[in-house]
């Protein structure tokens, strides 16, 4: 999960990683407020969205009353920054500059470790800086047992090009921010720019931090920041109704029973749609003892996807027979009603195959396709999804039609 960086700095406070107080709005008028309660020279209104550059597109501004930071807020609220709207403004303190640097940890996964990098170039966008001038960029692999003591912190800014006064002041930052990493269960915390002020003192004036999905039972207190406006509505729908559901981008709708038979149904659907020009539009694996209730509750998370045009339904029949699955898709359709409007095409294999197609074949639903193998099944889904009439003399499903 992606933090915004108000909720960053949450963290980092936490960890007593210096930053200057702010204050979150998502009305204009509050800014005046907030302002007040910061009772700050300088402040910055800046954009909560969760993508970087927003100060290249027009997401950070400085004022200096809170007249001016209300108008500002006014023209960031609503924003579009590169396909994401801004709800909620940060009105924060802000600071004077004598230099920028770039300071993160990331899990590597590519080489299996933790690793910090580290430039006194920051404030620039570190992709550009990685390409252009590498050698401005220290990459230095972590010990997972060790992680930043300041010894490390010291090894780091050194490699990174800092010296003296300097680097003994970033030291403790860099030890806090590895505190911040590794007790938040964090896959990512990048401070973008960590700043010295002309005063001498260093503070992370950005924030970005990504959270392991997978330690979240560790960690309660992060419920706070899951995002329930910015899910996706039909991810949000198939969770509550305890579905394993992942949108994609296409148009065939997918529902399995099993990862891996709905893995290879992806796959499949991926390469029969190239010829029409179609793709899955979602992975949904509805699991093993997959009741009626269940069934009807996948489809009705896909037939309401405004992308899926038609459903490839994949079962393999185990401990839960097939026959029992066709029940299930004659009560879920049933269930629907007018909500089903999709073509839908049902390849069943396994336990009780035939009497699990002898269901469907009896209920004869106008929307139910059958198929018996998975490349002929993923063929015609594609061909319907991509409006095509499927051809009753293909050959590429050996038994079909039978319906
Ligand atoms: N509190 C602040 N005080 C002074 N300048 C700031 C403050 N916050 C941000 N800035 C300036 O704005 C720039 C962009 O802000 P930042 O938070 O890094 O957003 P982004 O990385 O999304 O562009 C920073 O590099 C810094 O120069
Ligand atoms: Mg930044």
């Amino acid at each position: 999960m992606d933090l915004y960086e108000y909720q960053a700095k949450e963290l980092f406070k936490s960890h007593d990683v210096p930053i200057l107080p702010g204050i979150v709005i998502t009305e204009a008028d509050q800014a005046v407020d907030a302002a007040n309660t910061l009772n700050a020279d300088l402040l910055v209104v800046k954009a909560q969205v969760k993508t970087g550059g927003r100060g290249k597109a027009g997401g950070v501004k400085l004022a200096r009353s809170g007249d001016e930071a209300r108008e500002h807020a006014s023209k960031i609220l609503g924003m579009d920054i590169k396909g994401h709207t801004v709800n909620t403004v940060m009105i924060t303190a802000g600071c004077d500059i004598a230099e920028e640097y770039y300071f993160s940890i990331l899990l590597d996964r590519a080489n299996r470790q933790h690793l910090a990098m580290c430039s006194r170039e920051g404030g620039m966008d570190i992709e550009t800086l990685a390409k252009e001038r590498p050698e401005a960029l220290a990459r230095v692999p972590l010990d997972a047992q060790r992680g930043i003591d300041e010894d490390v912190a010291r090894d780091i800014l050194t490699q990174a090009g800092f010296e003296g006064d300097t680097l003994e002041k970033i030291v403790p930052v860099l030890v806090k921010l590895w505190d911040t990493y590794h007790g938040e269960d964090a896959t990512l915390v990048e401070v973008n720019p960590l700043v010295l002020t002309p005063e001498g003192d260093v503070i992370a004036l950005d924030g970005k931090v990504t959270l392991d999905d997978n330690a979240r039972f560790r960690h309660a207190e992060h419920e706070q920041f899951i995002d329930t406006a910015a899910e996706d509505p039909r991810e949000a729908m198939a969770k509550a109704a305890g579905l394993n559901y992942v949108r994609l981008q296409g148009e065939v709708g997918i529902i399995g029973n099993g990862a891996g038979l709905v893995m290879s149904t992806l796959d499949v659907v991926a390469l029969a749609g190239e010829e029409y020009g179609v793709k899955p539009a979602n992975f949904l694996d509805i699991g093993g003892g997959a009741s009626a209730d269940v069934m009807a509750k996948g489809l009705d998370v896909i037939l309401g996807d405004e992308q899926v045009r038609a459903v490839f339904v994949n079962v393999f029949g185990g401990i839960t027979a097939c026959d029992q699955v066709a029940q299930g898709i004659v009560e879920a359709l049933s269930i629907l009603g007018d909500n089903a409007t999709k073509p839908l095409v049902v390849r069943l294999d396994g336990n009780r195959v035939d009497e699990g197609r002898e269901i469907l074949q009896q209920a004869s639903h106008p929307l139910v396709h059958m198929a018996h193998t998975m490349d002929g099944a993923a063929r015609m889904v594609a061909q319907l999804a991509a409006g095509v009439e499927p051809d009753p003399e293909d050959t590429s499903d050996p038994a079909a039609p039978l319906a």
